[in-house]
């Protein structure tokens, strides 16, 4: 199985949580783009009766292209369950999330809902996080002192996102108007990952870290075996 096929695969069987009268999260990224299109084949097709809260300006665009009627937490109150992506998961499904730069508004989303359900091809499964480097949205004011700042409690280096299309001074502007530092170069740096989430939101100049913990208590998994249900070993 290809990997774009294990996305869409993972994206799509993740409907099957959904069910009429729900309100949904809808998350940000490659693979639960699938969930997003289905839903809306779903509603089209199916007769089904869902209400979504997207998590980014990207998520908008699609389920409103896909007829997916929206609605925000003020209105809705909370929502039964969010679908989203990750970057990793560990065995007690704490999640790096925010490759795609959506993690705050992910976050705010995620703990407004009964049940995080997470969508992923297997190869985001990892022992210990931080293979991948960890999203960290940050306020433009003064974002090198936070850069230097967050290098420090993490222990390793940390980057500022730039858009590389736009060279090498154009940093990533998020949906909120911050920004986006990556702590980490390729190697599993975290041990304790509530001890350093609530290290790194102490820091001013931090506005929300990519450590989902505590949040998904299932995984819809693609790899080469077809899709499994995850369920975290203490639901
Ligand atoms: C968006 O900010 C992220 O949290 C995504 O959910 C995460 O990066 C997974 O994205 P993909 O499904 O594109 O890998």
């Amino acid at each position: 199985m290809d990997i774009e096929q294990a996305k869409k695969e993972a994206g799509i069987a993740a409907v099957q949580f959904v069910e009429s009268g729900m309100h949904v999260g809808l998350g940000t990224g490659s693979t639960v783009k699938h969930t997003v299109i289905e839903i809306g084949r779903a509603i089209q097709e199916d007769g089904l009766e869902v209400i979504g809260v997207p998590t980014s300006i990207e998520t908008e665009n699609l389920a409103i292209e896909h007829g997916v009627p929206l609605s925000n937490l003020t209105e809705l109150g909370g929502l039964d369950l969010v679908i989203d992506g990750a970057d990793e998961f560990d065995p007690e499904f704490n999640l790096i999330k925010g490759g795609g730069a959506a993690l705050l508004r992910e976050k705010i989303v995620a703990q407004a809902s009964n049940r995080m359900i997470v969508v992923a091809d297997d190869r985001k499964r990892v022992e210990r996080l931080g293979a991948f480097p960890l999203p960290i949205e940050i306020t433009p004011f003064e974002w090198e002192d936070t850069l230097k700042r967050i290098s420090l409690i993490c222990g390793v280096p940390a980057n500022l996102r730039v858009i590389e299309s736009n060279g090498p001074e154009s940093p990533l502007i998020t949906d909120n108007g911050n920004m986006i530092v990556d702590a980490g170069v390729g190697d599993a740096f975290i041990d304790n990952p509530a001890l350093i989430e609530s290290q790194l939101l102490h820091l001013a100049g931090v506005v929300e870290v990519g450590l989902f913990i505590d949040m998904c208590d299932t995984v819809v998994l693609a790899g080469q075996t077809g899709v499994e249900i995850l369920h975290r070993s203490d639901e």
